[in-house]
């Protein structure tokens, strides 16, 4: 038994920012945030508007696609590092929204990994028969916690929410799901406040994202390539049997790279940063149902999506669509 995607969907918050905007707020330049990220806008959420919100819509998309009802939904994971509450969890809140009652409904955290994290585990679910029409998402409002006065890191992150349905298959479906991590590099991205830490920085009101990136760029780009590399050997696949890359928005020049190591064109990456920036757990999903919407991914196609994020926690999925 495999799991495969049914159906996808993806939402985006109405406000846009854009470069032009941030040079107003912080001291950069539209020529530096394009050249060295590949970002020219990006989505941010308005007064009120919560990850939930961006959430429902998303799943909304989602199940229209695949056709089916929030009725049918039997298992929902959500991930996000950005929760609306501390609890209930973002998954419970979605499925009151979506006037379901009694399936499991939960949120994991692993930072822009996050929505790799869940579809691998809403992938043993459905393999397991345990779910037959699982909601996976992956949803975030990093602009909640950035430090708008930090220009390393406020031109970087946005928001968004993007979805999928998963359903039972004989076939693949999701060939495998790789998942990694590895907390000794926890200084060089993170938010550095929390519940059990009492909130003392947020109420001090100096909390915000801290990310050492230019460090963070070099791990990545070697972790990501390895990553790729491991997922297509799992599987005895060669690189060039692959029909589409569904990498993480950090960075076009990350992107760039993993493709090089793919010895893929540019014309077979699906690349979203240039008009979303980094919307963390929401990346993946939300260049998946780019691609899937404008007809470039087509039912049959190889794709490899991957990962990286603060941890720093990684992962990847190889999908046959
Ligand atoms: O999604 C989670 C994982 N995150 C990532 O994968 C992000 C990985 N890192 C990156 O994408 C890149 O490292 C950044 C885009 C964050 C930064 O690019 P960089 O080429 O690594 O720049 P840098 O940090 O080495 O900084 C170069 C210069 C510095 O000035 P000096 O010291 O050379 O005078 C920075 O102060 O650019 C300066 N700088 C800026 N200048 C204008 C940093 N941020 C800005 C800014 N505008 N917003």
């Amino acid at each position: 038994m495999y799991s495969r995607i049914a159906g996808t969907g993806s939402y985006l918050p109405a406000q846009i920012l854009t470069n032009a905007d941030l040079e107003k707020i912080v001291d950069t330049t539209d020529e530096w945030i394009r050249t060295r990220t590949g970002i020219e806008r990006r989505h941010v959420v308005a007064e009120g508007e919560t990850t939930t919100d961006l959430a429902e819509q998303a799943s909304r998309n989602a199940m229209e696609a695949a056709g089916v009802s929030p009725q049918d939904i039997d298992l929902i994971c959500v991930g996000t590092t950005t929760p609306d509450l501390v609890f209930p969890n973002v998954g419970t809140l979605l499925q009151d929204r979506l006037g379901i009652r009694g399936c499991p409904a939960f949120s994991l955290e692993a930072a822009c990994a996050s929505f790799l994290y869940a579809l691998s585990v809403a992938d043993k679910f459905v393999r397991l028969g345990e779910s037959k029409c699982a909601l996976v998402i992956g949803a975030d409002t990093l602009t909640r916690i950035i430090d708008w006065k930090d220009r390393a890191t406020c031109v970087l992150f946005a928001d968004g929410a993007g979805a999928v349905i998963l359903k039972p298959c004989a076939d693949p479906g999701i060939i495998s799901t790789h998942l990694h991590a590895d907390g000794r590099y926890k200084d060089l991205l993170q938010y550095p406040d929390g519940v059990s830490r009492g909130f003392k920085l947020v109420r001090a009101g100096k909390a915000g994202v801290l990310m050492k990136g230019n460090e963070v760029y070099k791990i990545a780009v070697n972790t990501l390539g390895h990553l790729v590399t491991e997922t297509l050997a799992a599987n005895g696949f060669n690189k060039d049997q692959l029909d589409w890359l569904i990498p993480h928005q950090a960075n076009l020049r990350i992107i760039e790279a993993i493709a090089k190591r793919l010895d893929l064109p540019m014309e077979r990456v699906i690349v979203t940063i240039k008009d979303q920036g980094n919307t963390s757990a929401a990346s993946v999903p939300l260049a998946l149902d780019t691609g899937v919407r404008d007809g470039r991914v087509k039912r049959g196609q190889l794709l490899l999506l991957e990962a990286f994020g603060g941890g720093f926690t990684w992962g990847s999925a190889l999908i046959r669509y």
